[in-house]
């Protein structure tokens, strides 16, 4: 039996690395899955994928952080399934790799808009929508940089400080209207967000598997399994929580 028999998800950057694995997911668990990203040609090749495995999925371009858009995601994603069920705000940018001193001002303000202000903008259209239609879930993607600082990515660590309080506001205000919003702690995890922060050095690789006291780093399916916990009525009792999934990072 399928465990997300039927339902409505949005997955925002889904066309590529965690987004990516879980559009394919949930897809293959019953969803039918609006993959969204600012990357049309993966987000076409990928919906053309899980249609061809007998899935269930369309693509709607969208920039997170651009009201106008988000507005139009959620028209679409309506007007094609009738309705949204999961909402994952996965979209996110790591920004530059430079300490504060020498961080440039609107690079910070990039980071904060997809990282922060685009959440926001996904949050607020999922939770007007699911107030009136029953209730719903909603997962926001934060990051192990989410719970302890990271030297030389603060607008990075601080927007996923960031998202980690929005989730908690939205637990405590949508609970009664059968809402439950909960976020994702990943550590380090192989897409190419990674290959761009580690420029590909099979050194700097090494240390980024080594933050991870079980000497790895992660995989995007793996986050995908959390990813289909929190989203399904496995994790009913659950919202508010920002959950690590990071080979035990925070354990230390
Ligand atoms: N990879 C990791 O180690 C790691 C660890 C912790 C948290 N995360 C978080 O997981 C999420 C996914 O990261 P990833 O590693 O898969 O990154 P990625 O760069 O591989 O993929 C990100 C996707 O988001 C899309 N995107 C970026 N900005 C966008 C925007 N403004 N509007 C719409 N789409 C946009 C990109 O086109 C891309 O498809 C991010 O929020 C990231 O911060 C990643």
């Amino acid at each position: 039996m399928s465990i997300l028999p039927d339902k409505v998800a949005i997955v925002t950057g889904g066309a590529n690395g965690i987004g990516r694995a879980i559009a394919i997911r949930f897809a293959a668990e019953g969803a039918r899955v609006v993959v969204s990203d600012r990357d049309t040609a993966h987000g076409q090749e990928l919906v053309g994928s899980i249609v061809a495995a007998g899935g269930q999925a369309v693509f709607v371009r969208a920039d997170v952080s651009m009201d106008h858009d988000m507005d139009l995601l959620f028209r679409r994603a309506l007007d094609i399934y009738g309705g949204v069920h999961i909402m994952v705000n996965n979209a996110g940018i790591e920004g530059a790799n430079v300490a504060i001193g020498e961080y440039d001002i609107a690079e910070f303000d990039r980071v904060i808009d997809v990282n922060l202000r685009g959440v926001f903008l996904g949050m607020q259209a999922a939770l007007k929508h699911m107030a009136t239609s029953g209730g719903g879930v909603i997962l926001n993607m934060s990051s192990v940089a989410g719970l302890k600082g990271f030297a030389t990515l603060a607008p990075y660590t601080a927007s996923k400080h960031a998202v980690i309080g929005l989730t908690k506001a939205a637990a405590l205000e949508y609970a009664a209207q059968h809402i439950r919003v909960n976020a994702i702690c990943p550590g380090a995890v192989v897409t190419d967000m990674i290959h761009r922060i580690t420029k590909n050095d099979p050194a700097v690789e090494a240390s980024y598997a080594k933050l991870q006291p079980i000497g790895r780093m992660g995989t995007p399916d793996e986050i995908a399994e959390v990813a289909l916990f929190l989203c399904s009525d496995a994790s009913s009792f659950l919202t508010g929580v920002a959950l690590p999934a990071d080979g035990g990072i925070m354990a230390g």
